[in-house]
């Protein structure tokens, strides 16, 4: 065994520190978030602690704490000389924007998700048995909409699906659409706005989550919608889709192949299959950055021992890669398939049968 370094321990230790962190103010912005005090300093004025505290309707004491903890990693910003906390534009897109693309609420929710089930997750990781997704905490369901939804906002429909060949033009005409995985809905009812000639099936084995998606669809008003609670691997064809799309959940399943397998069957002849996944590189090295530390961690905790709660329990996990995501689409019998493009976040493929 290699001699201790003072000096590399001490780096590592100091890492540690820096992580633990990032991991409080992280749960401090979960709070200043769930209690309206990011909202309360959007016009990015300087206020006094006294003044934000009314108007979040919060206690002006923790308050200052908060604000102070938040200012020592630069999410907020203090006037020494006034004694004032304010947002700069840029904080204001991260912590008091709701559909910025730089929006982290969603991320951190998932993380508090995490933390509030601890004991959950060591006996999972202890065990290696699965954990389906509805036994996660709720925050998890909400925290996963939030974060991934801006980034469906910004590229659906302008980057990704005019990446495909010909489904834009199909769509726009009336097509039958299916979303497989698709959770709190977004990208169902951003769809179904977009493409009023068309019809949207969402789908999701998870039943809070489809009831989630239902309000959703009612409060945008769109009736060319409809959700239902359902495997994957056996969701209805509806006469086949002519777009078929599955956003971050394919690695989620227990069985990618069969799932796509069944999707390629449910498919109107030359419909397409869209898979967006996380953005990741082929091998391990690729990927050992934040991003990659942050899908990595998320994998861990919860698409693995989803997938390993289910049939097949491949594990694909959420870095799988372009190499092993287009093996799977093969294996499931596509005879096309394709990088149709990629964002900073995602990898989009594309498959037709
Ligand atoms: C990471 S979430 C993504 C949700 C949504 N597509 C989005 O991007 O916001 C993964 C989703 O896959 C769903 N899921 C996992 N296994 C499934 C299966 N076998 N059949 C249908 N849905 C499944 C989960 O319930 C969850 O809603």
């Amino acid at each position: 065994m290699a001699e201790l370094n003072m000096a590399k321990l001490e780096e590592l230790a100091g890492k540690v520190v820096g992580n633990a962190n990032a991991a409080l103010s992280g749960l401090l912005a979960y709070i200043g978030d769930q209690t309206g005090v990011y909202r309360a300093m959007a016009d990015g004025e300087p206020h006094s602690v006294e003044e934000i505290a009314t108007r979040a309707g919060v206690d002006s004491r923790y308050l200052k704490e908060l604000l102070s903890a938040n200012a020592a990693n630069g999410y907020v910003n203090y006037e020494a000389g006034s004694e004032r906390f304010y947002l700069t534009p840029e904080q204001i897109a991260v912590f008091a924007t709701e559909d910025s693309p730089a929006n982290m609420h969603g991320l951190l929710q998932i993380i508090v998700a995490q933390y509030a089930e601890h004991e959950t997750a060591v006996d999972v990781f202890r065990s290696g048995k699965g954990r389906p997704w509805g036994d996660q905490h709720t925050c998890q369901f909400c925290g996963t909409d939030r974060f991934f939804r801006p980034g469906y906002i910004a590229n659906l429909v302008t980057n990704w699906i005019t990446a495909l060949d010909g489904v834009q033009e199909k769509l726009e005409a009336g097509g039958t659409i299916a979303d497989i995985g698709c959770g709190h809905g977004s990208t169902s009812v951003l769809m179904a706005e977009t493409f009023p000639n068309s019809r949207v099936f969402g789908y999701d084995i998870h039943g809070p989550s489809i009831d989630d998606a239902r309000s959703k669809a009612a409060a945008a008003g769109v009736d060319n919608i409809t959700f239902d609670q359902a495997d994957a691997g056996s969701i209805p064809s509806n006469g086949g889709y002519d777009f078929a799309c599955v956003f971050d959940a394919l690695h989620d399943m227990g069985d990618p192949v069969g799932v796509a397998r069944h999707i390629r069957e449910s498919l109107a002849p030359g419909g397409t299959l869209m898979v967006v996944e996380p953005l990741a590189g082929d091998k391990t090295e690729d990927n050992l950055h934040a991003l990659g530390g942050v899908f990595y961690g998320a994998s861990t905790l919860i698409c693995l021992p989803n997938s390993r709660s289910q049939d097949v329990a491949l594990c694909l996990g959420a870095q799988a890669g372009p190499k092993r995501l287009i093996a799977v689409l093969e294996d499931a019998g596509f005879s096309s398939v394709r990088i149709a493009t990629t964002s900073t976040t995602n990898i989009v493929l594309e498959a037709t049968a």
